[in-house]
């Protein structure tokens, strides 16, 4: 095959062919595979120094970790529950690739990141997307809620303008920073490879070469990754694999809560959550998630407080449902925070197991606060949602629900029941509507779907 012939590349898991397929063989997935100018190999232009044939026993490096102390202090971020997140702060020498929506918040957090890391060690902050004087703009909206200009001689934070992956790797091996943000990946351009930014194997091989100074530097990384519509990373998915941690900025774009969760943490959890709010002055943490939810709450019919465990953190939520007869052809089923095909099994059980119809009824389900539910709980909180709203009738103000439903109608006990109620009882309801199996004087009885509903909705 001649060498100049474009090539076909997956962009999940990096497989190249010569003609373009609809499946991937490599990995099985479908319309995954991008045209891809013919790249040159590229030299390993990078010179670590290498120690060879050092070679350490387990023991040894036990030993070597009791003495110096275990691990390196990690940095704090400055927002506590991003920091959970991160399994306690930024590891030094761990490169962090933080994915998310345009817009969503991506650059104003980790500017605010970098200002306050930058108080205790130098800091770079590499932007391609953004010229120096955007980036002053933005610095000086949130410094100014402060008064404070950034700049001042106690703040170690550098900027660069660049795409060049060399140039930053360069930087990064120096050993000036410990700490640098590279906003974003999809616009760096390593010189020897010919495609074009953001194309797989400019991300793919970007991505290495950062990755490799990091380690030899020992300094902390942040990659920032925009994300496609449905929320896959825009280039290589090779990108996750090599990245120590993955988090996902998740939301609404214009106003509503904003999440961060880890999605892969080689140094953490991957269960905590930190919920962030854009202000005027940046991004702030939420303090007290649940009661800012549920300020805004009327009850009405179709409104249920769901009690949620979201990761490994407690959150009363509440879901609404409307239903409205039909008025052409095929009935809708639209949700907004719930998957949508777990709502359409849902009304099927609803229809199977009790009285009500939805034959020529078209349902709508929100979550409020651009909050996205996928615990199994939510479940039994959904099923009255929608059987309130269809028999206009209301659920009592003190109570919340949680419960996972079977096929058969039946309720299913579910995890962290305990957290869910003392949330609850912390927030001032007075009972929880949930699986019998859950032993407290908190929870009402409950028997099946068709018992609930006819008891606890008026
Ligand atoms: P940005 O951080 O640039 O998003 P991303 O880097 O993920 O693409 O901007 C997010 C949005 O937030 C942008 O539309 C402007 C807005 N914003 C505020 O509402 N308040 C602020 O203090 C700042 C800095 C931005
Ligand atoms: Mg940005």
């Amino acid at each position: 095959m001649p060498k100049s012939r474009i090539m076909f590349v997956c962009s999940n898991c990096g497989a190249s062919y010569s003609k373009w397929l609809g499946q991937c063989s490599g990995c099985g997935e479908w319309e995954t595979l991008i045209a891809q100018a013919p790249t040159p190999e590229v030299k390993n232009t990078l010179t670590i120094a290498s120690k060879t044939g050092t070679l350490l026993t387990v023991e040894n490096i036990y030993a070597k970790a009791s003495r110096q102390n275990t691990e390196a202090p990690r940095l704090a971020t400055g927002f506590n529950d991003l920091d959970l997140v991160l399994g306690g702060g930024l590891l030094p020498g761990s490169v962090t690739l933080l994915a998310g929506q345009p817009g969503i918040g991506k650059s104003t957090l980790l500017l605010q990141i970098a200002n306050i890391i930058a108080k205790s060690v130098p800091v770079l902050y590499v932007s391609g997307e953004e010229s120096a004087p955007q980036v002053r703009t933005r610095a000086h909206r949130l410094a100014a809620k402060k008064r404070q200009q950034l700049g001042d001689s106690d703040i170690h934070l550098d900027f660069a303008s660049s795409n060049s992956t060399n140039d930053i790797s360069q930087t990064i091996i120096s050993g000036k920073y410990k700490f640098v943000i590279v906003d974003s990946v999809q616009t760096l351009t390593v010189a020897e490879i010919a495609s074009a930014p953001g194309s797989v194997s400019q991300v793919a091989n970007s991505g290495n070469i950062l990755i490799r100074a990091s380690k030899a530097a020992d300094t902390a990384l942040i990659l920032v990754g925009h994300v496609t519509k449905d929320g896959t990373l825009a280039g290589p998915k090779t990108l996750e694999h090599m990245v120590d941690v993955v988090l996902n900025f998740e939301g609404d774009r214009y106003g509503g809560f904003k999440t961060i969760r880890a999605s892969k943490n080689r140094f953490g959890a991957t269960s905590e959550l930190a919920i962030f709010e854009m202000g005027n002055f940046g991004l702030q943490e939420v303090e007290n998630p649940s009661a800012a939810l549920l300020a805004e709450r009327q009850n009405v019919d179709g409104s249920v407080i769901f009690a949620a465990i979201d990761g490994a953190r407690p959150l009363l939520v509440e879901i609404q449902a409307l239903v409205n007869p039909t008025n052409f052809g095929y009935p809708k089923r639209t949700s907004s925070g719930f998957d949508v095909n777990r709502l359409s099994l849902l009304i099927a059980v609803l229809e199977q197991r009790t009285r009500l119809t939805f034959a020529d009824k078209d349902v709508f389900l929100n979550v409020v606060g651009g909050i996205r539910i996928a615990d199994a709980a939510a479940d039994l909180a959904v099923c009255m949602a929608i059987a309130s709203a269809t028999a206009n009738r209301k659920l009592a103000d003190d109570l919340v629900v949680f419960g996972e439903i079977g096929l058969g109608g039946e309720i299913r006990s579910v995890h962290a029941a305990d957290r869910r109620i003392m949330e609850a009882k912390k927030l001032g309801f007075s009972a929880a509507i949930a699986p019998r199996t859950i032993k407290s004087s908190f929870v009402k009885p409950t028997r099946d779907l068709t018992a609930v509903l006819n008891t606890y909705l008026h």
